[in-house]
């Protein structure tokens, strides 16, 4: 089950304070109020361009992709209502003092007592991605919980309208107490009721209709009674149910996959109610886990990097969901925004830090099903498949062998991330495992790694190119992590063959990819064009795997040379463009001179205060304008390669 909580949210006193929020580290682009997974991925506009300025009174929560998601809250305080949640007309709204990330409790300001009533509910814009599907809806009580249960009445398994879910049940959930009234209906009836009266019907409509036909909101009301200096607060809880959550093609015939938590609970309700009042305990250990990122983060290289790092957290997981059994487990990871293919290698590997810091085992999962379709004989290229499949949930592979074709980078990534997750969770029976496929890619990186042939890499936004040396090392990098492999593994023949081979690339390699007259010299593009330059992120698996494949002097050339060509934003992806890439600008700084780091990590988070857009963290974005470029990407898992330095220094 894919859940979320809101904490909420009751000021017994609004009107003493001429509010202006307060953002801490940062304002982000925008604020994640309920993300999870693909489906349930509910932001709230941060930026300058349009929205409320990240007041969450005042503007709608909406979809990743910035479609409205109902999401309404009034405080009735001594009778009158007060918008905190959601953008409801001629309302006045609460002036938050500041905006908690997931609760914000809130107390009379003023010593006294007051009457306070708080209602929350969800539209049926959540169940579909298309306004006029029909929605169907219920009531329930179970365990203490109740809740409103909301879906889309004709099901369509595994499909998306405009991003969003056809199918699986929305519960939207809270105690079952004496103070709370619930009522389902037209929006101006439910919002109207509350606001008038303070309480709801405790009733529900079913005319089933469009989404967008009188628009069918459902509503929970609770009774706070007399509210004075001490705090008081209403527990809700949100989340998508879906039996089954992707289709895959494995060992066996391409079929429906089970959502994990199928294997814990029996029923929808069985895990709605066990979410919901397991509250404290996850509560408390959530917040152990963002003290300990940004504890973490900050001791390593201060604020401005737990700006990036504490925003990213959330989105990499939200771009992730797990499935299988107890059993056989697997993460499934969608590439949110930029195609929506399923367990794309190259968005696995930027994020690849954030998975061995927080949990290898992740890591581990991730790749479960690349190997396993692979394993089987379903791919018919020598070299890495790009991506479990082009549309999420469905990760049809590539029989024909016709994905995307990115054969050196991908190949190079499989190599790094299988060594990273073994010597992390120190599981050589992995690399045994896998030892078979893994040569195999090893023997296309040998032929193509020294001179690289016209192709794209993983930021393919920016075309394709012979030649390119950031490309080249990634391939000798990984013909270096396979020796390793090689030798933890038995295959002392493999190991001592490959690393002579990486090393007598590597030697020439300096010769094809450095310009040693430039002021500072520093790597070229591709191989013999002088004026050109870019981020060498890839040298960063030659640290982080302890490889010692490249000399140190690199690392020092490449760091003198970084803030020469910084723009305010940040230092550019390479010379084609302003453009730079977050991901890739933390891989850098994690093996830059402590002076380089911060550099980079005070211009992300200056371009995290300042961006003008309004859309979750991109990773790739404009050094100069800090604008977001077209392709826009939004809320993509990559932005996990902010875990970079964290993990170098675990
Ligand atoms: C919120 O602040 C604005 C401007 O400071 C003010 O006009 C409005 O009355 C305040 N609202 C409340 C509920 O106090
Ligand atoms: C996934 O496959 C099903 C058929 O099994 C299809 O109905 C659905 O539209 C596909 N989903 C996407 C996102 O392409
Ligand atoms: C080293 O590996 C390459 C590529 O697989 C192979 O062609 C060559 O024969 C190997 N050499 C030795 C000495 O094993
Ligand atoms: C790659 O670089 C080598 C050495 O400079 C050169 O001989 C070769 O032609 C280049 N390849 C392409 C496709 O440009």
């Amino acid at each position: 089950m894919q859940l979320s909580r809101l904490a909420a949210l009751v000021s017994a006193c609004v009107a003493s304070v001429g509010a202006q929020s307060t953002f801490s580290p940062a304002r982000p682009p925008a604020i994640p109020l309920a993300v999870r997974s693909p489906y349930l991925s509910v932001w709230l506009d941060g930026g300058s361009d349009g929205g409320d300025g990240g007041y969450l009174a005042g503007e709608w929560p909406t979809f990743w992709q910035n479609q409205v998601f109902g999401w309404a809250g009034i405080v009735r305080v001594d009778g009158a209502p007060y918008t905190w949640m959601g953008s409801l007309p001629n309302t006045m709204s609460v002036n938050q003092t500041a905006f908690e990330y997931t609760a914000t409790k809130m107390s009379s300001l003023d010593g006294g007592h007051h009457d306070v009533q708080v209602y929350a509910d969800i539209s049926a814009e959540w169940v579909s991605g298309d306004r006029n599907a029909v929605a169907q809806w219920d009531y329930g009580t179970a365990d203490g919980v109740s809740y409103h249960r909301v879906y889309r009445q004709t099901q369509l398994a595994f499909s998306e309208v405009n991003q969003q879910s056809e199918w699986g049940y929305w519960y939207w959930a809270t105690d079952a107490v004496n103070s709370m009234t619930y009522q389902s209906g037209a929006d101006t009836t439910v919002r109207g009721q509350f606001s008038q009266h303070g309480k709801l019907s405790n009733s529900g409509d079913t005319n089933y209709r469009a989404i967008s036909n009188s628009w069918p909101v459902f509503g929970f009301a609770s009774d706070l009674g007399s509210v004075g200096s001490s705090s008081a607060s209403t527990l809700f809880s949100i989340g998508l149910t879906q039996d089954e959550a992707v289709q895959f093609e494995g060992t066996s015939t391409y079929a429906p996959v089970p959502s994990l938590w199928k294997s814990y609970f029996s029923t929808d309700e069985d895990a709605l109610t066990f979410f919901h009042r397991d509250y404290q305990r996850a509560n408390y250990l959530s917040s152990g886990f963002d003290s300990k990122v940004s504890g973490d983060s900050i001791a390593l290289a201060g604020d401005n990097y737990n700006v990036l790092t504490s925003l990213a957290a959330r989105q990499v997981f939200g771009g992730t969901q797990l499935c299988g059994t107890e059993d056989k487990m697997y993460l499934f990871l969608k590439e949110i925004s930029s195609d929506g293919n399923v367990n794309t290698v190259d968005v696995i590997f930027p994020a690849y830090p954030f998975f061995l810091y927080t949990n290898p085992a992740y890591l581990k999962l991730v790749l479960e099903p690349l190997f396993e379709n692979q394993e089987s004989g379903k791919y018919p290229n020598s070299y890495s498949m790009h991506d479990m499949g082009s549309s999420y949930p469905n990760a049809t592979a590539h029989a024909d062998g016709s994905d995307e074709k990115m054969p050196l980078e991908e190949c190079g990534n499989m190599l790094i991330m299988a060594l990273a997750y073994a010597l992390k969770a120190q599981d050589l029976d992995y690399l045994t495992a896998h030892y078979d496929l893994l040569n195999q890619w090893t023997a296309y990186l040998i032929n193509d790694a020294l001179y690289p042939a016209n192709q794209i890499s993983t930021d393919d936004f920016a075309g394709s190119l012979a030649n390119q040396t950031n490309l080249a090392l990634k391939g000798m990098i990984g013909i270096q992590a396979m020796s390793v492999i090689a030798r933890e593994t038995g295959h002392t023949a493999d190991a001592t063959n490959y690393s002579s081979i990486a090393k007598d690339y590597i030697g020439k390699w300096q010769d094809l990819a450095i310009n040693k007259d430039a002021s500072p010299p520093h790597t070229t593009l591709s191989y013999g064009d002088s004026n050109s330059h870019g981020l060498l992120y890839n040298l960063y698996a030659d640290a982080q795997l302890g490889l010692g494949l490249v000399p140190q002097q690199v690392y020092e050339m490449q760091s003198t040379f970084y803030p020469t060509v910084a723009n305010k934003y940040g230092v550019p992806l390479d010379t084609r463009h302003t453009l730079t890439k977050s991901d890739w600008e933390s891989f850098a700084a994690a093996i830059a001179s402590t002076e380089t780091r911060d550099l980079i990590f005070q211009n992300i988070a200056t371009w995290i205060n300042e961006t003008p857009t309004n859309l979750a963290l991109t990773d790739l974005y404009d050094t100069v304008s800090g604008n977001y470029p077209n392709p826009t990407f939004i809320a993509r898992p990559v932005i996990g390669g902010a875990y970079a330095p964290l993990l170098l220094n675990s």
